[in-house]
């Protein structure tokens, strides 16, 4: 749908994983009054700051912390660790005071097993919410229902056996964190409500956690290769609980559902969004899963289109709270630092929405976390770092981001990579992503127009962004560790005119497109 242009199309939304955004308290631990007190890093209206649409935060909710926030304990509350209802009332106001919509996470496959709900379904077989959870007899020998495991390798099994109601419990993640049993209606009722609790306080959207994993086969049978993979993804009972959470957000005016869709198959995930009717942004996992090289990038952006349906729309993420941060997954040969600003350019220029995870902007890579530092089950500290606002030799080891002990240890770049210092260079990856952030806000071209990919010779990734009143932008991504010449395509101008590069040294002006050569991990975008 070219032309449209609807607040989670035109530009990015900003993932904010609040434990390590910023701590107003000093207790080490980021919290909502922190996230308030950066909002015009994130967009005040002018140049100097992200000019973000959206922030997605993860979970705030009362939690355990067995899964940093992903084991909810109550639904409808802030985690005092993180502050109160009221600080919450006040960041959607903060936030929509300067246009940023505020998404929140919705953890629907599983609570924390402190929740309320599972210590009922717990109490015993006849407790009124025994079927809320999925509970089974064991086989012969005393082990599980099925051969179902744990997404967290650690973890082993997915089920937990309860001695005092002799039956197994299960959980795709931590045993502490429980299968709510989505074949039960009032489930699927409770959580309409949690979600209307939000939308009643303001919120604009959520993402939704392992949406996939709403549906599984109700008769729980083991793994079999060639078999519909029955932990997941179940149909045709995903797409209507889909609809169903469809339903509930279009109740309230312009609000939207972002799933996390973590299937690797284009065909199963472009199923979430081609109908209009149930989300409408699958996070699409392929970018997280792909080595650096053009054809698997291009392959991926190529592949969404052909199966896209007019209704869907591609949104593209390379890190989250979950994954490797860019700078160090594409560092095996000391390029990461380039290749961070490179893939900058391609969220904010390809067809579709950005997700930026916090600190991609400041091309931050991952921690170092000695072994006694370590505090999640599945390796996925060094990317929850906190981010560096001031450097440490101003601001003390907290780097600006707590007057305490923070909860993970800094980034060891904390000092250069500091958004404060980075915020008066013009050099700096933070300057380029607000750069390609406000020229995509200025470019109906970039936010809505059609896409086409070009062949633009070795290493290249190449395509065209084309608006409904005929502008039309070329961006080109140079995968290699060395030069490479653009190739140029027959259809295209003899020139065009710089944009934006990746490389501060690149001259402005205009650029013959038969002699344009990109320097090693270099990125452009030209006006065509
Ligand atoms: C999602 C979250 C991850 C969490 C898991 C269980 O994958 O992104 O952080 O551990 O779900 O909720």
């Amino acid at each position: 749908m070219a032309g449209d242009s609807t607040w989670w199309r035109r530009g990015a939304i900003y993932q904010i994983y609040p434990r390590s955004f910023a701590d107003a308290d000093g207790d080490g631990v980021g919290d909502l009054r922190g996230i308030v007190e950066h909002l015009d890093h994130l967009n005040d209206g002018t140049e100097r700051s992200l000019g973000v649409e959206a922030i997605w935060l993860s979970p705030f909710y009362p939690s355990p912390m067995a899964d940093f926030g992903y084991d909810v304990a109550d639904y409808c509350d802030v985690d005092p660790a993180f502050g109160t209802l009221a600080d919450f009332e006040r960041l959607v106001e903060e936030a929509h005071r300067r246009g940023i919509k505020v998404v929140v996470d919705l953890v629907p496959n599983h609570t924390s097993d402190q929740h309320p709900w599972f210590r009922d379904s717990r109490a015993g077989r006849g407790s009124p919410r025994r079927d809320w959870y999925v509970w089974r007899d064991g086989r012969d020998g005393g082990r599980p229902p099925n051969d179902w495991a744990s997404t967290f390798r650690a973890v082993g099994p997915a089920w937990t056996y309860d001695p005092a109601s002799e039956q197994w419990y299960l959980h795709s993640f931590l045993p502490q964190q429980p299968d709510l049993n989505w074949d039960e209606p009032a489930v699927e009722e409770a959580i309409h409500d949690v979600m209307r609790f939000w939308l009643e306080r303001g919120v604009d959207g959520f993402r939704i956690d392992v949406v996939q994993k709403l549906a599984k086969d109700p008769l729980l049978r083991d793994v079999v290769e060639g078999a519909p993979v029955p932990y997941e993804d179940w149909q045709p009972a995903i797409h209507e609980r889909l609809r169903r959470l469809r339903a509930v957000v279009d109740e309230y005016p312009d609000r939207m559902l972002v799933g996390e869709v973590y299937l690797l198959d284009l065909e199963r995930i472009v199923a979430y969004v081609n109908s209009g009717d149930e989300l409408h942004l699958a996070h699409n996992f392929t970018f997280v899963h792909l080595p650096w090289r053009m054809e698997a990038f291009r392959a991926a952006i190529d592949g969404f289109e052909a199966l896209a349906s007019a209704a869907a729309w591609p949104a593209w993420f390379v890190a989250n709270h979950d994954n490797p941060r860019v700078a160090s997954r594409f560092d095996d040969d000391d390029q990461g630092p380039a290749r961070a600003r490179a893939v900058l350019l391609m969220l904010y220029a390809l067809r579709g929405t950005p997700f930026v995870y916090q600190g991609e902007e400041l091309g931050l890579p991952d921690a170092a976390i000695p072994p006694d530092r370590v505090v999640d089950v599945d390796g996925r500290d060094p990317e929850r770092a906190p981010i560096p606002w001031r450097p440490p030799s101003e601001a003390g080891p907290g780097a600006g981001f707590t007057t305490g002990d923070p909860w993970l240890p800094l980034a060891a770049e904390a000092e250069e990579l500091a958004a404060q210092r980075q915020s008066g260079d013009p050099r700096s990856t933070l300057a380029l992503t607000r750069r390609l952030a406000w020229l995509r806000r200025g470019e109906p071209a970039l936010q809505s127009g059609a896409q086409r990919s070009l062949d633009a010779g070795a290493d290249l990734l190449a395509w065209v962004r084309t608006g409904d009143d005929g502008t039309a932008l070329l961006a080109i991504v140079n995968f290699a560790a060395r030069s490479r010449p653009f190739a140029g395509a027959p259809d295209l101008p003899p020139t065009a005119v710089l944009a934006l590069s990746t490389d501060p040294d690149r001259a402005p002006g205009t650029l013959a497109l038969e002699t344009v050569t990109l320097g090693p991990g270099e990125a452009l975008l030209l006006r065509l």
